[in-house]
């Protein structure tokens, strides 16, 4: 069995170690992780039962995956903590955004994947975006791929699409929430109806909808359904196919120059 190491034990990083813990992906038993706030990585293993690392250092030794996940900006300063002690017989998987294959392996010897997990991971569902670098085998490919099949599903992708697709996995969760908050949001403007109620039906309707979606596995077969020729949905469709393509245009905008940024700032890290 793989020792698995976990840097960072924030939000994905917590999340991964309780999924991989509670669908038997990584028994806790082969766990390890460390966390700069020692606090956090107590909590952590209290409630999976997974051990904690003296430190970076001794997690590293320890392991023979290592989980990276602490944000962009902190993965070269730990790489150059850990240099000598990532080798070519460990398994680095970073899930930072921004921070591409060549900058880690410029920096360690060890065999490199990227993973961009989503929240949704939570209740098992979702993509997770899983790319290889060149160095990396195929053992290294079927352990991540089928560890991750527990927890989501994981789809293989080229690294120079990484941003575009995790605006559609990684980040949507919060773009479909919040504009599915906004439609709730104006009904309440419009009607002397409550906030929370107004959430509650849309919410309902967005599980339902989800559901359904897995039955018929089209958004305009949804969409078809629904919006009968001539009804009154199918004004609402109409409105939607006008305004929303340039919401999104503009999303994806500035999401990914927003990436554009964080690069750069990545690129002019001190190696
Ligand atoms: N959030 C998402 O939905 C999402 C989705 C896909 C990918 N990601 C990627 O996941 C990564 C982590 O994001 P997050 O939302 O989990 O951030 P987070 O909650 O801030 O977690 C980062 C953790 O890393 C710890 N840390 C930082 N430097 C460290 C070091 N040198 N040694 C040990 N631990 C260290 C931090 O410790 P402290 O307790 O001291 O702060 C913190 O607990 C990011 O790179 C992000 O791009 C996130």
């Amino acid at each position: 069995m793989a020792r698995i190491g976990v840097i960072g034990t924030g939000s994905m990083g917590g999340m991964l170690i309780r999924k991989f813990v509670e669908t038997g992906a990584f028994p806790a038993g082969d766990i390890v992780a460390s966390n700069r706030s020692p606090e956090k990585v107590r909590a952590v293993a209290v409630a999976t039962g997974i051990g904690i690392a003296a430190s970076n250092l001794a997690l590293v030794a320890a392991s023979d995956v290592i989980f990276i996940c602490v944000k962009p900006l902190e993965v070269k300063p730990l790489l150059k903590e850990l240099r000598g002690a990532l080798a070519a017989d460990k398994l680095l998987v970073s899930i930072a955004a921004d921070v591409a294959i060549h900058e880690i392996s410029a920096l360690c010897d060890a065999r490199v994947a990227r993973v961009i997990p989503s929240v949704t991971s939570e209740c098992s569902k979702g993509v997770s975006l899983v790319t290889f670098g060149d160095n990396s085998t195929e053992m290294d490919r079927r352990l991540l791929l089928s560890a991750l099949g527990r927890i989501c599903r994981p789809v293989e992708t080229e690294e120079e699409n990484l941003e575009m697709l995790a605006d559609l996995t990684s980040c949507a969760p919060a773009f479909i929430s919040s504009i599915m908050h906004e439609f709730a949001l104006s009904a309440t403007r419009r009607e002397n109806i409550s906030p929370e109620f107004a959430e509650l039906l849309v919410m309902e309707t967005l599980v339902g909808t989800a559901e359904l979606l897995k039955t018929v596995n089209s958004f305009e077969e949804v969409v078809t359904r629904v919006a009968t020729k001539g009804g009154i949905t199918e004004e609402g469709v109409k409105v939607i196919r006008k305004v929303v393509p340039s919401m999104y245009d503009e999303l994806l905008e500035v999401t990914l120059a927003k990436h554009s940024l964080v690069k750069e700032r990545i690129r002019n890290q001190a190696s």
